[in-house]
C-alpha cells in the first residue's frame, strides 16, 4: 500500500525537479530593481555578449536624467543561472557604473539578477581619489508585458 503511494509523489517530485533544471535565466528584456530604475537588455550575439539602456531612478546631480546606453557581457556557465557583468556609460553626468551579478531562476520559473555595483566619478585631482567610487548591490525582477 505505502509503496503504491509513494511512485506517484516520486514521479512528481522528479517532475518538479526536471522541469527546475530545464528553466534557464534569460537575461534579454525589461527589468526595474529595487530603487525603480529600469534596463532594457538586448538578445545576446553570438559571443554572449549585449547591449542595453538603462534608466536610473536616482542620481547624484541636479541635472536632468538621461536614459543611458549600457554594453555587457555574459557567461553562460553550466547551470542555468549566468553570470554577467556590464557597465553604463551615464549620459547626463562625469560618472560610470560597472555592475557585475547572476540570473537566478526559481522553482516557479521566477527569475531576478543579483547585481553589485561600483560607480566612479570624475575627481578633479588624484587626492580627491580616495572618495570618488561607490559600492552597492541592486536586486533586479523582470517587468512583465
Ligand atoms: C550618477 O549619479 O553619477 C549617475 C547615476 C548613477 C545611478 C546609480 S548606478 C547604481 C545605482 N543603481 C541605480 O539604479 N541607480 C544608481
Amino acid at each position: 500500500m505505502a509503496k503504491r503511494r509513494a511512485a506517484p509523489v516520486l514521479a512528481a517530485v522528479l517532475l518538479c525537479l526536471s522541469a527546475a533544471a530545464a528553466r534557464k535565466c534569460n537575461l534579454q528584456g525589461l527589468w526595474k530593481n529595487q530603487l525603480g530604475s529600469n534596463m532594457t537588455l538586448s538578445a545576446l550575439d553570438a559571443e554572449g555578449t549585449f547591449t542595453g539602456s538603462y534608466h536610473t531612478a536616482v542620481a547624484d546631480t541636479n541635472k536632468r536624467i538621461l536614459v543611458s546606453p549600457l554594453r555587457g557581457a555574459q557567461q553562460p556557465g553550466t547551470k542555468g543561472q549566468a553570470t554577467f557583468g556590464f557597465t553604463v556609460q551615464w549620459q547626463f553626468t562625469d560618472s560610470v557604473t560597472a555592475f557585475v551579478g547572476q540570473c537566478f531562476v526559481d522553482h516557479r520559473g521566477k527569475e531576478t539578477l543579483e547585481t553589485t555595483w561600483l560607480l566612479r566619478e570624475e575627481v578633479p585631482t588624484r587626492r580627491d581619489s580616495w572618495k570618488a567610487t561607490r559600492i552597492g548591490t541592486n536586486t533586479f525582477t523582470r517587468v512583465k508585458g
